[in-house]
């Protein structure tokens, strides 16, 4: 879970990666087990030939250096959703990690590198280019898994590993699932390193987006401005709603905020989607309320799914045709609840219905709600696609109309 810091480099690793050994100092190019780039290994010589891997930029090297700080790392491990899930995909998938080698793409403190070795890993490379990795080195040593966890502190682009790996694991979701532009570096390692046939946890993705009413949040920062220890502040309203919806809010709502069954806006297959398709997304939605009731904005969230096999085939990644059901509720034909799970695969859900993770909701806000009846239509689109400016931020164009009014919101999650 990346929150970005506002400047400076701080002690992000722009090199080519360290091994690290003894007692978590940088020991330079790796040791016996990595490999330095100009040496003998001809499939990564051919590979970097033709995509030499992007520079780590000054936006990077403070994305990495506020992953230094403890306090994300326990955020994330006290998020007993995610980390338990993990555990849980990890074992239930050991047949597959018992024996094997491993990439673990980000490591942080080394938890799920733990987690593969605990499960029987052959060997599990644990890759951070953060500084959190000196730590992750300490905290194996103190578990006495140096032989197995090889720590190396670089980027995933820039760091060598002699092996093929049979299994990629990765917590790498941003934010509305994109945000931060992790899973770029997930689709490396997977094209670097992963043999044929691989396990990749998690496997699939989906972000989904619903409209929701939340009066009360905007009457904590609009209304409020009415009347302020009796003074009229009104004045203010306006300010009031820029400062508090210009931007994506990072915050927890429930399933009963949610006025309709939700939308997909996008299906990630981690097995075989490419960088260039997560650069940007498109789609276009059409939500029937099911109550009167004041809209506010539209949450997003998403799901990952921890499977071995496609679910869905590779050339249908995009979001499926809106059906009307018996009920007479617009839907979605890939709706979570209906999706097909017919392996029965751990889902790792950030739904509002379900219970809260670090990640929350992703609410956009209108700047005005817009009351809308039971049945009454709400379309639009929606784009988000990386900004220009910095890949990690994501620009967001939405336009909906609802009751014979239309409108554009642009927005930055930065
Ligand atoms: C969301 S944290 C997950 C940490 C740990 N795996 C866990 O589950 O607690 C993501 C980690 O990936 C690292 N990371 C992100 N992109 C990376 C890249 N391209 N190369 C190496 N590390 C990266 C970050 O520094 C951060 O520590």
């Amino acid at each position: 879970m990346y929150q970005p810091t506002s400047s400076g480099n701080g002690g992000a690793s722009q090199s080519n990666g360290y091994h690290l050994q003894g007692e978590g100092h940088v020991t330079g190019r790796r040791g016996s087990r990595g490999r330095s780039r100009d040496s003998s290994s001809r499939v990564f010589q051919q590979q970097d030939k033709e995509r030499p891997p992007a520079p780590c930029t000054d936006f990077d090297s403070a994305y990495f250096h506020s992953y230094a700080h403890l306090g994300i790392h326990e955020e994330m491990i006290k998020d007993r959703a995610r980390t338990e899930t993990y555990r849980n995909a990890i074992f239930q998938h050991q047949d597959r990690i018992a024996g094997k080698v491993v990439v673990d793409v980000g490591c942080g403190t080394g938890i799920l590198s733990i987690f593969c070795a605990q499960a029987g890993a052959k060997r599990v490379y644990a890759v951070d280019a953060s500084d959190i990795a000196i730590q992750a080195n300490e905290v194996v040593k103190a578990n006495n898994l140096s032989d197995t966890i090889i720590v190396l502190h670089g980027r995933v682009e820039d760091v060598d590993i002699d092996d093929k790996v049979d299994v990629i694991v990765s917590e790498w979701m941003g934010y509305m699932l994109l945000y931060e532009s992790m899973l770029g570096s997930v689709i490396t390692a997977r094209d670097r390193w992963l043999k044929p046939g691989g396990l990749i946890l998690p496997s699939y993705a989906t972000l989904y987006m619903a409209p929701v009413s939340h009066p009360d949040r905007y009457s904590d920062s609009v209304d409020f401005w009415r009347n302020v220890y009796g003074i009229d502040m009104s004045a203010m309203m306006p300010l009031a709603k820029q400062c508090a919806f210009e931007e994506p809010s990072v915050e927890t709502i429930s399933g009963e905020n949610v006025l309709t069954w939700p939308h997909v806006v996008k299906h990630v297959d981690c097995y075989s989607t490419t960088v260039h398709e997560l650069e940007s997304v498109s789609t276009k939605f059409k939500f029937k309320s099911m109550m009167r009731a004041p809209f506010n904005g539209f949450a997003f969230w998403f799901d990952v799914e921890f499977g071995g096999a496609p679910t869905y085939p590779s050339n249908n990644n995009a979001p499926p045709e809106f059906v009307e059901t018996v009920d007479n509720h617009v839907t979605d034909t890939s709706q979570r609840k209906k999706r097909p799970n017919p392996s029965e695969a751990l889902v790792l859900s950030t739904a509002p219905e379900d219970p809260a993770t670090h990640w929350q909701q992703t609410l956009i806000y209108l700047y005005d709600p817009l009351e809308v009846e039971q049945d009454q239509l709400i379309e639009g689109s929606v784009k988000l696609s990386q900004s220009k400016e910095n890949p990690r931020f994501m620009n967001i164009h939405l336009e909906y109309e609802s009751g014979g009014r239309s409108f554009v919101k642009e927005s930055v999650m930065r």
